[in-house]
């Protein structure tokens, strides 16, 4: 873990109030990230991710969304007590966010270079001219000649897009990039494409970056620390080496299990069976217990605490602690 930490993440508690039910969506989550460095936070669909990055922002819509506890420390400063417009600044200039669904965040009716133009006119005080160059090289930093300038989003193909609205994202420079599952609406190889221009911007800029994936494959290549998460909570948390070496929550396994790993032989996919609780009916103990094979009972009853084995690595297991492990398959 670096030592200059940019962004603290702690017992982070997000619900959504809705006519089903109150969906526990996040937590207690903790997370922390250095400068220059990058986070990346794996779950699968429903896990709560978005609703981190979402809540990190303060983007959360609300109703039916709600920041229950928890604080954002950002540069020491907790942005959760920030009025709007101060949160406002923070966005952009700070803190900018690459949503889940990019192709729908441009807008139809403005050229691209007018897009990117109008977040750097937001931030900085500049002639329009001035923001012209300056969005014209940005444009030409993601890969795109800047006579393109004066097109439309409909004439760019999907990863020309996506590489659009990462220009917007990085046009004010900022110091932390929230990615929500940047590259998952492209092809396979434009994919890798638009990772590595965005792993090469950052490094350029010491920007420290979140990344919200599905593949443990772009985890490897792209973060330094990783967040297992699984129903709402931080299962295993730690830098790269850690959690691949030393894969320790019974989820993670899994997970691991099911993705062909790219240094040695492509393996069989292996789903884990069953499914992640409904989040409006959370269980009370361990939210893995139902597919966990190692559960014991202690792990119905209560919520395993995250647990350090060693360097920045933490489980939240109980095989970890020095519970009672006893009453094995006792489900
Ligand atoms: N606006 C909302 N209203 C009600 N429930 C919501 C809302 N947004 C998210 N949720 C619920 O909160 C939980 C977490 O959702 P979230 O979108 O954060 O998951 P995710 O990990 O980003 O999933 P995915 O991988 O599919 O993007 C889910 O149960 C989801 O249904
Ligand atoms: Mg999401």
């Amino acid at each position: 873990m670096a030592g200059n930490t940019l962004l603290e993440v702690k017992n982070l508690t997000i619900r959504y109030e809705t006519e089903d039910g109150v969906v526990q969506a996040l937590n207690d989550v903790d997370i922390k990230i250095g400068v220059g460095e990058t986070l990346g936070i794996v779950g699968e669909t429903g896990a709560g991710k978005t609703t981190l990055a979402k809540g990190i922002m303060r983007l959360i819509p609300s109703p039916p969304g709600k920041i229950t506890s928890g604080e954002v420390l950002y540069m020491g400063k907790d942005l959760l007590s920030l009025s709007m417009k101060e949160m406002q600044e923070i966005r952009g200039q700070h803190i900018s966010m690459i949503f889940q669904d990019p192709m729908t965040s441009l807008n139809p009716v403005l050229t691209v270079g007018e897009q990117i133009m109008e977040v750097i006119e937001q931030h900085n005080n500049l002639k329009p001219q001035e923001a012209q160059k300056q969005a014209e090289d940005m444009l030409e930093r993601v890969g795109i000649p800047a006579e393109r300038f004066g097109e439309y989003p409909h004439q760019f193909s999907g990863g020309m897009k996506q590489r659009v609205v990462i220009a917007i994202a990085l046009a004010c420079n900022p110091r932390l990039l929230i990615a929500d599952e940047p590259t998952t609406a492209l092809d396979v190889t434009i994919q890798a494409q638009v990772l590595d221009m965005i792993h090469k911007l950052k490094a350029e800029n010491h920007t420290s970056m979140i990344l919200i994936t599905h593949d443990l494959g772009v985890v490897a290549q792209n973060c330094d620390c990783v967040a297992i998460v699984y129903a709402g909570e931080i299962v295993e948390y730690g830098n790269l080496r850690e959690v691949y070496k030393n894969t320790s929550h019974p989820y993670t396994e899994g997970l691991f299990g099911s993705i062909p790993s790219l240094t040695s032989d492509v393996r069989r996919l292996q789903a884990i069976e069953g499914m992640m609780p409904d989040p409006a009916k959370m269980p009370e103990g361990c939210k893995f217990y139902e597919r966990c094979k190692y559960a014991f009972k202690e792990c119905k009853q209560s919520i395993p605490p995250m647990t350090a084995i060693g360097g920045t690595h933490q489980v939240r297991c109980f095989r970890y602690t020095d519970h009672d492990k006893s009453g094995k398959g006792g489900k």
